[in-house]
C-alpha cells in the first residue's frame, strides 16, 4: 500500500431491501490528494460516503485507515477518526450563530467564544475563508452556510474531508472560491473527495477520478489522462453523443409578449426593471445572468408568484387573441397554458410527496390542473412510466416512494413530470442541476422536442456552453435589466459575458 493512503475501502458492500446500492467496492482515499466520485445518478455515491461518515454501516467489507481496520458506528467515530462530511442539506441551528454552530454538539462546548472565535479565524485564514463568527445563519447566503459547514469539520480536526455536490447550489464565482480553499486543504496534506456531476469541475480540480457504476466500482484514473468523452463512457458504460441538436421549428410566433415589466422586492429595490421581450412558440429562449440579476423573479412573475408593479404579460391564444396575464392568480395562469418547470434548491419541497410513488406524484399535477385544462391527456401511470423510461429513474417502481431515491432521481421526476405535462408555456430554472450528464442531454432533448411540438421554452441556466448550443436565442439579465438579446446561432461566450456585466446599447429591448 501506498505510505499517502488516508483511508481504504474494501470489497464494501451495502444493500437496502431487494436494492443493492454498493456492491463490492475498493477504493482508495490518499493524502494531499482531490479525489472525485463520479457516477450517474443512483450510481451508489453518497450512500458509499455515508459509511464513512457513520451515517450507514456497511453489510459486508472492510474500512481502513493509515492501514489499520476500523469500525465507524457513528458521526463521532468518523470525527474521532478525522472524518467529515458536508452533506448536501445543511444541519445548521437558524438562529445560532456561526461560531455557536461551529462549536454545536461538541463536549467541549462550554469553551469561551473567544476562544472560539480566534480558532475559527486561525482556520479561515489558513485557507482562504471568509467567516464572520457572530452572524446568524438566517442571514448567510446558501454559499455562506456551506462555509459554515466546512469549517465545522475542520475545527472537529479533519483530516479526511468529503463534499457531496458542494457546487450544485454554488454560482460560478462561489465554486471557483471553494475550489482555491480544496487546492490550499490539498498543499496541507489533507485527502478530500468530491461529488459533483460537473465534469468541467472534475477536469479542473481533482488529481484523481474514481467511477461508480450501477453500484459498483469501475475503476480509479488520473484526471490529466482523462477527458469529459472518456469520463463519460465509463461511468454510463458505453458511448455517449455529447452534442445537442437544435432543429428549426417551422412555425415561430409570438407566445408571450412582455412588455415593460418591472417588480420591487420588500425592500424597495427594483429586482426587474423596464424588462421587455417575446417568448415564441417553437423556440427555446434562454435566459443569462450572474446569479441574483433577475432569473428568479422573471419567472415567479410570469406565473403569478411575484407581484407586479408595472407592465404588461401578454399570453397570445392559438387563434391569435390575447389574454393578459398580469393580476390574475397563479392558478388561473397556469390553466391560461404557462406550466413551470421550476427546480428548487429543495427537491421535496416543491410540490412532491416523498411517501408517495412516481404516479401520485404525476397524478398531484395533472389533479392540480383541473379537469378541463388538463394539458396531457394521458393517465399518471403512463406519465409515469414515459418519465421513468425517458430520464431513465432508478428506481425499483413506479409505486416506490420518492424519499427513497437518490438526489438526482427525486429531481428527475420533478422535471420529467414538468416537462411531460407538455404545456404552450414551459418556464425551466436550473433544470439539470444535480443530474448526470447523461440525464442532463436526455433534458435537453426533451425541451427540444417540446419546442418542436410549438411549445415556448425558457431555459434559465448558468452554463454558457449549453445555452450556446441548446437555446434560439438568448436573453440577458444584468442587474433586473435586459442587457441584451442576442441569436444563440450567432454570438460568442465573449459577448455574453461582456453583457452579463454590463448593461449597454441594446438596453431594456430587443435588438
Ligand atoms: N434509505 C434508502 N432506502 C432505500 N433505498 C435507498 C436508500 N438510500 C439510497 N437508496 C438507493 O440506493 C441507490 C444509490 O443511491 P445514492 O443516493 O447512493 O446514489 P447517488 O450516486 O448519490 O445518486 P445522485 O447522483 O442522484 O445523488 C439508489 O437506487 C437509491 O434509491
Ligand atoms: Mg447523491
Amino acid at each position: 500500500m501506498q505510505t499517502n493512503c488516508a483511508i481504504e475501502l474494501k470489497n464494501i458492500r451495502k444493500t437496502f431491501g431487494s436494492i443493492v446500492a454498493n456492491d463490492e467496492i475498493n477504493l482508495q482515499i490518499n493524502k494531499g490528494e482531490i479525489l472525485c466520485l463520479l457516477g450517474e445518478n443512483g450510481s451508489g455515491k453518497t450512500t458509499l460516503m455515508n459509511m464513512l461518515s457513520g451515517i450507514y454501516q456497511p453489510d459486508s467489507g472492510e474500512i481502513f485507515k493509515d492501514g489499520n481496520p476500523v469500525s465507524i458506528r457513528s458521526p463521532r467515530d468518523a470525527y474521532a477518526l478525522g472524518i467529515g462530511m458536508i452533506h448536501q442539506h445543511y444541519h445548521l441551528v437558524d438562529v445560532f450563530t456561526a461560531a455557536q454552530n461551529i462549536i454545536l454538539g461538541m463536549e467541549d462546548q462550554k469553551l469561551d467564544l473567544g476562544a472560539v472565535n480566534d480558532k475559527v479565524k486561525e482556520i479561515c485564514d489558513k485557507y482562504g475563508f471568509h467567516v464572520d463568527p457572530k452572524k446568524k445563519i438566517y442571514d448567510m447566503s446558501v454559499s455562506q452556510k456551506q462555509t459554515i459547514e466546512i469549517v465545522k469539520v475542520l475545527y472537529r480536526g479533519a483530516e479526511i474531508l468529503i463534499l457531496d455536490e458542494p457546487t450544485a447550489v454554488l454560482t460560478p464565482q462561489e465554486t471557483d472560491k471553494l475550489f482555491a480553499v480544496l487546492r490550499n486543504m490539498k498543499k496541507d496534506n489533507k485527502a478530500i473527495v468530491l461529488i459533483t456531476h460537473k465534469l468541467a469541475e472534475v477536469l479542473a480540480v481533482s488529481d484523481k477520478v474514481a467511477i461508480l457504476r450501477k453500484g459498483k466500482y469501475i475503476g480509479t484514473v488520473n484526471t490529466k489522462d482523462a477527458t469529459a468523452q472518456s469520463l463519460t463512457d465509463m461511468m454510463v458504460g458505453r458511448a455517449v453523443k455529447l452534442n445537442i441538436d437544435r432543429p428549426v421549428y417551422d412555425n415561430i410566433h409570438d407566445k408571450l409578449v412582455i412588455k415593460n415589466l418591472t417588480v420591487v422586492d420588500n425592500e424597495g429595490i427594483n429586482r426587474l426593471d423596464n424588462v421587455t421581450f417575446t417568448a415564441k412558440a417553437g423556440e427555446i429562449l434562454g435566459v443569462a445572468g450572474i446569479a441574483g440579476s433577475g432569473q428568479r423573479e422573471l419567472l415567479e412573475s410570469i406565473t403569478g408568484l411575484y407581484p407586479i408593479k408595472d407592465g404588461s404579460i401578454m399570453f397570445v391564444n392559438e387563434d391569435g387573441s390575447t389574454n393578459e396575464l398580469v393580476g390574475k392568480t397563479p392558478m388561473q395562469i397556469r390553466q391560461a397554458g404557462v406550466g413551470m418547470g421550476f427546480v428548487p434548491e429543495d427537491r421535496l419541497g416543491m410540490g412532491l410527496v416523498g411517501s408517495m410513488g412516481m404516479t401520485s406524484n404525476m397524478m398531484l399535477r395533472s389533479w392540480r390542473n383541473g379537469k378541463s385544462i388538463f394539458f396531457n391527456k394521458k393517465s399518471p401511470e403512463s406519465l409515469a412510466n414515459k418519465v421513468w423510461q425517458d430520464l431513465e429513474v432508478v428506481t425499483p417502481s413506479t409505486e416506490f416512494p420518492v424519499r427513497r431515491m437518490s438526489g438526482g432521481n427525486i429531481q428527475k421526476v420533478l422535471v420529467g413530470r414538468e416537462i411531460a405535462s407538455s404545456p404552450p408555456v414551459l418556464l425551466t430554472a436550473y433544470a439539470v442541476r444535480g443530474l448526470d450528464i447523461n440525464t442532463s442531454y436526455a433534458i435537453y432533448n426533451l425541451l427540444t422536442e417540446q419546442k418542436m411540438r410549438g411549445s415556448a421554452v425558457m431555459y434559465v441556466g448558468e452554463e454558457l456552453d449549453v445555452l450556446l448550443e441548446l437555446c434560439d436565442r438568448i436573453l440577458v439579465l444584468c442587474g433586473g435589466k435586459v442587457s441584451g438579446i442576442v441569436d444563440a446561432r450567432k454570438t460568442t461566450k465573449e459577448e455574453i459575458g461582456l453583457l452579463m456585466t454590463t448593461v449597454g446599447g441594446h438596453e431594456g429591448g430587443e435588438k
